[in-house]
């Protein structure tokens, strides 16, 4: 089995090893340009040396995006910030990926600290589409029931996205179909209750994941991996299940999906999920043995130890750490020391490096 500090090869793509950036919103952009710092923030975890560098939720349109700040690339304008920053990342012998998305009904609320819910049309808030006219919550934007030629355009839109990260720079494409946000809000019978083709049966309500899927891998060159952000479950009776996401994943391979980021929740303001350490880790595990994909892990990794573990144990192909990245941009530089493994480090820090440590 392999280890943390193993590479990582996807089609024709090659991780230097198994430690990703989870996506993280930043609330930090304009008109959903990138800029300094989203730079200086992926910048960071670069050069300490996370494989995998996925930027925060990029969304695919202006109506798309969760907050007024988050990242966008729904205008060719949006490409050169991004390639600015996927260059600096290249750079470092890390791989840039990016995070497509669109959050449906929970589109137009505020950022944290800036307020709860949705964001009123006279201070900066729009109209926001979802499968069904189904609230997030009471204080959230009420969404309008996206028709046929608004599912079209959804799907339009992803592959404009991809084609223009691909401009960027961008190695690696993960479309966000997790966190009750507009592609999960499809998967979930609590937010789909349409009655065409598009909800009612698993086929129907998976239908727009598969034909964005395919949609981007149209566009997504044939030696690049693309990978899918599922919510196992919604950790609510009569919602989407794991028997449902391995279910998926089978079919997201078929359709050229390399890995499923396996993740959890954000699908009902009130469910009650079992926080713990790699607690959504026996998930990813599940997908792998059950789907024959590959897999990642993410949730409350933290430990060196533990995420090494979660490899050579085969639960997972790939580990996604984001808080513990925030309070240590240096942590995969610390996790090869702390696991004896060796690691490159930047060549304008070796001098702090440990002994026999080479430069990238
Ligand atoms: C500040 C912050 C922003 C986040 N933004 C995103 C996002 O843009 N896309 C996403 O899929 N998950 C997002 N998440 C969830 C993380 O990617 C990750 O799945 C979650 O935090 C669990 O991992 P952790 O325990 O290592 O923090 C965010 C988490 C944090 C803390």
């Amino acid at each position: 089995m392999p280890h943390l500090f193993e590479p990582l090869t996807l089609r024709g793509l090659t991780l230097p090893n198994r430690i990703a950036v989870s996506p993280m919103c930043e609330y930090s952009a304009e008109d959903g340009f990138a800029n300094d710092w989203h730079l200086v923030h992926l910048g960071s975890r670069a050069v300490g040396g996370a494989g995998l560098v996925l930027f925060e939720a990029t969304a695919v349109s202006p109506e798309g995006r969760i907050s007024p700040q988050d990242l966008g690339l729904w205008r060719d304008e949006q490409i050169e910030p991004l390639a600015r920053i996927v260059r600096f990342i290249d750079d470092q012998g890390s791989v840039a990926g990016i995070q497509l998305a669109h959050a449906g009904r929970k589109a137009s609320t505020w950022a944290p600290g800036a307020g709860d819910g949705a964001v009123p049309p006279d201070q900066g808030g729009w109209d926001v589409v979802a499968p069904s006219p189904l609230p997030f919550a009471g204080h959230y934007p009420h969404p309008h029931e996206l028709d046929r030629d608004g599912i079209a355009a959804v799907i339009d839109d992803f592959a404009a996205a991809a084609r223009r990260a691909l401009r960027a720079g961008f190695r690696v494409v993960e479309v966000h179909a997790a966190h009750g946000y507009l592609l999960h809000q499809f998967l979930s019978p609590l937010s789909n209750q349409r009655g065409d083709e598009y909800g009612g049966s698993f086929e129907n309500r998976t239908r727009l994941v598969r034909e964005v899927v395919a949609a981007v891998r149209e566009v997504w060159p044939e030696q690049l991996p693309l990978l899918v952000r599922l919510s196992a479950t919604d950790w609510v009776d009569g919602g989407w299940s794991a028997q449902d996401t391995v279910k998926l994943s089978q079919t997201l391979k078929a359709l050229g999906a390399d890995l499923i980021d396996v993740s959890s929740g954000g699908m009902v303001p009130d469910a009650r999920i079992p926080v713990g350490p790699g607690y959504q880790t026996p998930f990813a595990a599940r997908v792998r043995q059950e789907s024959g994909v590959a897999v990642g892990a993410v949730g409350l990794i933290t430990a060196p130890a533990q995420a090494d573990h979660i490899i050579r144990t085969g639960q997972a192909d790939l580990v996604l750490l984001a808080r513990e990245l925030l309070r240590d941009p240096y942590w995969p530089l610390h996790a090869a020391e702390a696991l004896r493994q060796s690691t490159p480090w930047p060549r304008q820090y070796l001098r702090a490096a440990p002994h026999g440590s080479r430069a990238r």
